[in-house]
């Protein structure tokens, strides 16, 4: 059976509706979903602005890198959120959306997904997805919280740049097949309403099990590179707030809430 053309009608009818009821914005291409779900937010201070392309110009990841993606294959979207935690909880938010992204890839694709402390999520080793939250001021003072994510849906091995193709991967590459974006659409969003349920309910000690329960960092010797900061150590924890702790080589422990990390 042929299936649906990803467009607004076909994401508004699989997103889940049961906490968020999303506004659905769609566009052919775009510069960036994150900066029109930002613009919009700034100008209308409203959570629920859901917004997905097919292309993106301009696409951004975190650390102002850029985040490229070719035409019509990847799912490529931001959404906006009011969460009543706030700016001090914002690494939580990353790390349930990458647990919602884990969950899907689980349950509808049988794969055996794991998250990486910030933002990624990785299959076999490699990235599949990245999640870029931000945080953004309305007119009237309002804070809004943007989670975009790039998920490598069907695009192949070929359209990886050089640089990333050892380190990248689709769901095309890890399971054979073309995957339909909207059924992964839908079954990450409702995953991601349950995580976000919890975040709202303060349940952060539970979100962090999840996390940790997806995730092969603990033990891992990591270079962390914050700002001009570089640093080597072995991952020791991951706190309530979604610190990484590490045991640096220097003998100290230290807490990092956001910055690059790699394994060594
Ligand atoms: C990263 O791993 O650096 C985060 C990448 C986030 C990319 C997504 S694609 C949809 C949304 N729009 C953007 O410009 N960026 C995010």
């Amino acid at each position: 059976m042929s299936q649906p053309r990803f467009s607004q009608k076909a994401i508004t009818e699989i997103l889940p509706r049961e906490l968020i009821r999303w506004e659905v914005y769609f566009f052919p291409e775009l510069e960036s979903t994150q900066s029109f779900a930002g613009d919009l937010f700034r100008k209308e201070g409203r959570y629920g602005i859901f917004v997905a392309t097919n292309y993106q110009s301009a696409g951004r990841g975190r650390e102002g890198r850029k985040w490229l993606s070719p035409r019509g294959n990847d799912l490529l979207f931001s959404f906006v959120l009011m969460p009543r935690h706030g700016a001090s909880r914002l690494p939580l938010l990353t790390l349930s959306a990458a647990l919602a992204v884990c969950d899907c890839l689980r349950s509808l694709l049988d794969l055996k997904p794991e998250v990486k402390w910030p933002n990624d999520v990785l299959v076999n080793g490699k990235k599949v997805c990245g999640i870029l939250t931000e945080l953004v001021k309305g007119k009237g003072g309002e804070q809004g919280i943007i989670v975009g994510v790039g998920l490598n849906v069907n695009r192949s091995s070929s359209s990886f740049s050089p640089e990333i193709r050892e380190k990248a991967t689709s769901l095309l590459i890890e399971t054979g097949r073309r995957i339909s974006r909207l059924s992964v659409l839908g079954a990450m969003m409702k995953a991601f309403e349950d995580e976000y349920f919890l975040f709202q309910k303060g349940h952060f000690e539970e979100i962090i099990r999840r996390w940790k329960g997806y995730s092969s960092m603990l033990g891992r010797r990591v270079s962390l590179h914050a700002g001009k900061r570089e640093v080597q150590g072995s991952v020791v924890d991951l706190e309530d707030s979604g610190a990484l702790v590490v045991l640096l080589d220097n003998g100290r422990t230290e807490s990092f809430l956001s910055c690059d990390c790699m394994f060594v």
